[in-house]
């Protein structure tokens, strides 16, 4: 393996002369690059006595101009470790004013981050905006740590340890390098709430965020999918790697997934479609008149079930249900009533579940009685679990 480890200016930059030994010892070919802060931290003799190559801080040196663009493709994975919040906001903005922001624009290869800095700084809005950026660009985030920082305040901000990091970038290697489950299948995915007007000003909607639908598209994707998300009003900016469709009401979202249902092999439909919406929607905002008012409503198309009546052999068709009560026979009835070959079931009573949070807990049940009760996990990690189930079925098809 070849790593570019890349050094920005922070006192963990000391652990950098370990992590290059480790590398080393598991046989990786490691170059070094040092922003000119890094180099007051460590000294460039140390790492390049180490790593067995000159180190490179500068655009020009002695021996010329350093290419930026050949170290950029020379290399399997550029770790950065550790990323300063100066240098993460200079890759979230294409600013490129050193030799490590130079080689981060040209490279094809995965890139990590250790990130590493005091508590509020790691906390504040523009560093966390521009993490988020970064994993939106497909940056690998390698986890900070919670510990001493070099301020003498507690909390997170610490760079992972060398250890960490090592096996961070191996697991991610091995993980990538495994086949493509889903490759070539294409998968419908629908997610979010939908808004259903009642004037100019108001509508019906709910309170589900889009996270969990989002969490199945990427998941999906990273399995080889060609996956469509159907989303409607969230707050979420899913990846350029899935192709998204933005709706609002049921109606437009049953019309976006009707347009592609026919080429689809996997249908996932995880978003909250308002079952109602008002008969009759105002031009104008209805004023107030002090006396009640009624809002008729008339039934929404059920997008999965009309979906499930014409659905193929070949397509998988997977259903979610959100249950307050008896929850594992109201799952099973809409799990024969839509067709589904599984269904998710998520019930209210479980805490940090559901709308809004980052967790959930899922239990998978089929039509011949399977029953796989999950137990709370992040919604990345349940999404995950959900696709390994499509994979294992998807397989036989
Ligand atoms: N669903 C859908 N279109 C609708 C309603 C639901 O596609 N108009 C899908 C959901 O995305 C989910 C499944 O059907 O996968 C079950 O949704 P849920 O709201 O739990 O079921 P309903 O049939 O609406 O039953 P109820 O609201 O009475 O519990």
């Amino acid at each position: 393996m070849r790593i570019l480890l890349g050094i920005s200016g922070s006192i963990a930059a000391y652990k950098t002369a370990h992590l290059t030994r480790l590398w080393v010892k598991e046989s990786a070919e490691v170059k070094v690059l040092m922003t000119p802060a890094a180099t007051g931290f460590i000294s460039p003799l140390t790492l390049s006595t180490l790593s067995k190559h000159p180190v490179i801080s500068d655009v020009q040196s002695e021996t010329g101009w350093n290419n930026h663009v050949e170290l950029g493709l020379w290399a399997d994975a550029l770790v950065i470790a550790p990323a300063t919040a100066n240098t993460l906001a200079k890759l979230a903005n294409g600013i490129c004013d050193n030799i490590l922001s130079a080689v981060y624009l040209s490279a094809r290869c995965q890139v990590f981050v250790a990130p590493a800095m005091d508590l509020d700084m790691w906390r504040h809005p523009s560093t966390q905006h521009n993490v988020q950026r970064l994993q939106q660009f497909g940056v690998h985030v390698i986890p900070v740590g919670v510990g001493e920082l070099a301020s003498g305040l507690v909390g997170e901000g610490r760079m992972a340890e060398p250890e960490e990091i090592v096996e961070f970038v191996r697991q991610w290697l091995v993980t990538s390098s495994a086949p493509l489950l889903l490759a070539g299948k294409k998968a419908l995915v629908t997610a979010g709430p939908t808004q259903e007007p009642i004037d100019p000003v108001r509508f019906i909607g709910n309170n589900s965020s889009g996270k969990m639908g989002v969490a199945l598209a990427e998941e999906l994707a990273k399995q080889g999918a060609q996956v469509t998300l159907v989303l409607g009003p969230s707050a979420l900016e899913p990846s350029k790697a899935l192709q998204t469709v933005r709706v609002q009401t049921a109606a437009e979202m049953y019309e976006a997934c009707q347009a592609v249902f026919e080429q689809m092999d996997i249908a996932v439909f995880a978003a909250a479609v308002a079952d109602y919406r008002p008969k009759n929607v105002s031009s104008q905002k209805i004023k107030k008149t002090g006396a009640d008012m009624q809002v008729d409503l008339v039934p929404n198309v059920d997008i999965a079930a009309t979906l499930g009546q014409q659905k193929k052999a070949h397509q998988l068709m997977v259903g979610f249900a959100l249950e307050t009560n008896e929850e594992e026979s109201n799952a099973l009835g809409k799990l024969h009533r839509k067709g589904f070959d599984f269904i998710v079931l998520n019930s209210t009573r479980d805490e940090k579940a559901t709308f809004g949070f980052d967790t959930n807990k899922i239990t998978i049940l089929d039509p011949n009685g399977l029953k796989k009760a999950y137990p709370l996990k992040s919604k990345q990690e349940v999404a995950a679990d959900i696709v390994q189930e499509i994979c294992s079925r998807s397989a036989n098809r």
